[in-house]
């Protein structure tokens, strides 16, 4: 057998991983140590396609500028963080159109209630109570879509992406039901030490794009002294006492930062209690905040290295597109059909 189909009858073996992220500010913290790290990691075993989801952020409003501004950095950010174009499929989603159309054909199988539950829809149109558009209520509708158009059995996401692939394997559900076999059931995949990385300033809050406090946040971008002087503030309790306690909502800050401290040296949480033993929180925090800034260091570097050739970058948003909508398509017109559309 030529090497070459035995090389692309054992990737059609492997298993695939998708995901995504919105662009609506740099990465975050929370964004790499929740999902990122994790899209690198499966990226070297499997079958792996990550995009930009720049139509999910237009849910809110966005300056078209930073909309194209922070698309371009996100893509660069992820080849930055290790993921190689050549291998893995990296593209931006509005430049696969065939989101966009199972989309259409997915909210005609999606229950006006279920959408209506959904918590991310709840805690967004309270938040932005002057833009309640149906774009945001039909969000999990395009994450669906973003999914079972790739046939992915993996999607590695934080916690708070949890319930949107529920409902993407409820309504691959129904449609396979409806039909025939069509969509496979997509499985969600997480760490769960840093599956909910909590803001620094409210650690009872996840940490986020868009929170509105400077300290809150750790952007991947932050440079050396920044990424220090906001764990120097992180908020704790008034013990000092450098231990885990999960159920104890008063410990949430240091929770956090030990979770951090953890992922960055992949100590357990007992070598590290057992480390820091009787020393203080002032001390702690600045080691977690150096720990952080050394790991994101060589990122930061690949990403100037890379940003600066615009040309190349431009050239691998066009490849994935074209790698990505060669498998999308195929999916769309399986669905289109099974629908009994019109082929033409
Ligand atoms: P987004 O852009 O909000 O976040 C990208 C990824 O980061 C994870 N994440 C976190 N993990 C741990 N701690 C946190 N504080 C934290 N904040 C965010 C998210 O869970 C996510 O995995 N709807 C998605 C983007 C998307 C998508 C998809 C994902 C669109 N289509 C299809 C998977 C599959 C989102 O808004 O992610």
């Amino acid at each position: 057998m030529p090497e070459q189909t035995l090389q692309a009858m054992q990737k059609e073996q492997k298993k695939r991983s998708l995901s995504g992220i919105q662009p609506t500010n740099t990465p975050h913290l929370g964004n790499y140590l929740g999902a990122m790290k994790n899209w690198v990691t499966l990226a070297e075993k499997f079958d792996a396609l990550y995009f930009i989801a720049d139509l999910h952020s237009i849910t809110l409003r966005m300056e078209p500028a930073a909309l194209r501004k922070q698309t371009f950095e996100s893509f660069v950010l992820l080849l930055a963080m290790g993921i190689d174009p050549e291998k893995s499929v990296v593209f931006v989603q509005s430049s696969v159109s065939a989101h966009s159309e199972l989309c259409w054909l997915l909210n005609c199988y999606t229950q006006y209630g279920e959408l209506s539950r959904m918590t991310q829809f709840k805690d967004k149109s309270q938040k932005y109570p002057e833009n309640i558009n149906a774009g945001l209520f039909t969000y999990p509708v395009l994450m669906a879509s973003d999914i079972l158009l790739y046939q992915a059995d993996f999607v590695p996401v934080g916690a708070d992406q949890k319930q949107h692939i529920e409902i993407a394997r409820d309504i691959a559900m129904r449609f396979n039901g409806a039909y025939s076999e069509t969509f496979k059931l997509p499985e969600p995949y997480f760490t769960k030490s840093t599956a909910k990385i909590m803001s620094l300033s409210e650690p009872l809050k996840k940490m986020s794009k868009s929170d509105q406090n400077l300290n809150a946040t750790v952007f991947v971008l932050d440079d050396r002294d920044t990424i220090i002087k906001k764990f120097k503030r992180a908020v704790t309790d008034s013990e000092a006492d450098i231990s885990y306690h999960e159920e104890d909502k008063g410990k949430a800050g240091i929770n956090n930062l030990i979770s951090v401290y953890c992922a960055m040296t992949k100590k357990t949480v007992a070598e590290t209690e057992h480390e820091w033993q009787g020393k203080g929180y002032g001390d702690f925090k600045i080691a977690v905040g150096e720990l952080v800034a050394d790991g994101l260091k060589g990122i930061q570097q690949r990403y100037q290295e890379l940003s600066a050739d615009k040309e190349y970058i431009s050239s691998c948003m066009k490849k994935g597109a074209e790698r990505a909508a060669s498998i999308a398509h195929r999916t769309l017109k399986k669905a289109q059909k099974k629908i009994g559309l019109f082929q033409v």
